[in-house]
């Protein structure tokens, strides 16, 4: 089914809906020991952490997908209210700082089933002109690179990166440190607008813990099925 026995299930369904009863009708037809849910800026906007208390309540493990980035005192601040909401994992721009991160990291230590504490490096949307554009002159690989090791140094407990990245992060920060990937397409299916993508099996051989998986599962005819037909592929990795 796509799982390991510490880790659970491998595949993360991006509820990238406007409407809060969008995504939740999504969630009645899908299974929550098939998949964990992710919960992003427009749907968290929207729906509120009573929206995320409904998704765990139907038994769902929720990743809160907020990206902050701040000053260290606030993004504590932040991460402390995810810890309290109960999420299973929330992530941070490492952009941010290793002080902004090691903040982040220290105050959700003390909570029983803390959540998972994720760095976003260079975002996707972002080529070498875009970065230097904002007085950054290394090349987004070599960026990536550097701000992963600055997170797991910080102590957060990994990065999401593309499929692409995988390999080389896993080689270079070690097989605990997590990986989480969108840009996920089974075989033969609609890129959308992924520039770069993977299918699910070629992503976990090349070092990726989780998969994010939005389109190929929301805008199936049969989620259920879509998200099974994932986790076979999966199974066989
Ligand atoms: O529909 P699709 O599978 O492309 O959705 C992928 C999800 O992963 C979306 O929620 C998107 O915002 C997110 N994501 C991404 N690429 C990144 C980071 C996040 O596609 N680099």
């Amino acid at each position: 089914m796509g799982t390991d026995a510490t880790r659970g299930p491998r595949l993360i369904v991006a509820l990238d809906f406007p409407v809060p009863a969008q995504a939740e009708a999504l969630a009645a037809a899908l299974d929550p020991a098939a998949c964990r849910l992710k919960v992003g800026k427009e749907l968290f906007v929207r729906g509120g952490p009573a929206l995320v208390e409904r998704l765990q309540a139907r038994g769902f493990e929720v990743f809160l997908d907020l990206k902050f980035h701040d000053i260290p005192n606030t993004v504590a601040g932040a991460c402390r209210a995810a810890a309290e909401l109960g999420v299973w994992m929330v992530n941070v721009h490492a952009l941010g700082g290793s002080a902004m991160m090691r903040a982040a990291r220290e105050v959700i230590e003390g909570y029983r089933q803390r959540p998972l504490l994720i760095a976003v490096t260079i975002l996707t949307s972002h080529d070498a002109g875009a970065l230097h554009e904002v007085g950054m002159a290394l090349q987004p690989a070599d960026a990536v690179q550097r701000l992963a090791a600055l997170a797991r140094r910080s102590g957060l407990d990994g990065v999401v990166c593309s499929a692409q990245e995988a390999a080389a992060l896993r080689a270079s920060e070690g097989a605990d440190f997590r990986l989480v990937t969108p840009g996920i397409r089974p075989a033969g299916s609609a890129a959308d607008d992924q520039q770069r993508v993977m299918t699910p099996k070629a992503a976990l051989q090349a070092g990726a813990d989780y998969l994010v998986v939005g389109r190929p599962i929301t805008a199936a005819a049969d989620p259920l099925a879509a998200l099974a037909a994932l986790n076979a592929e999966i199974g066989g990795a």
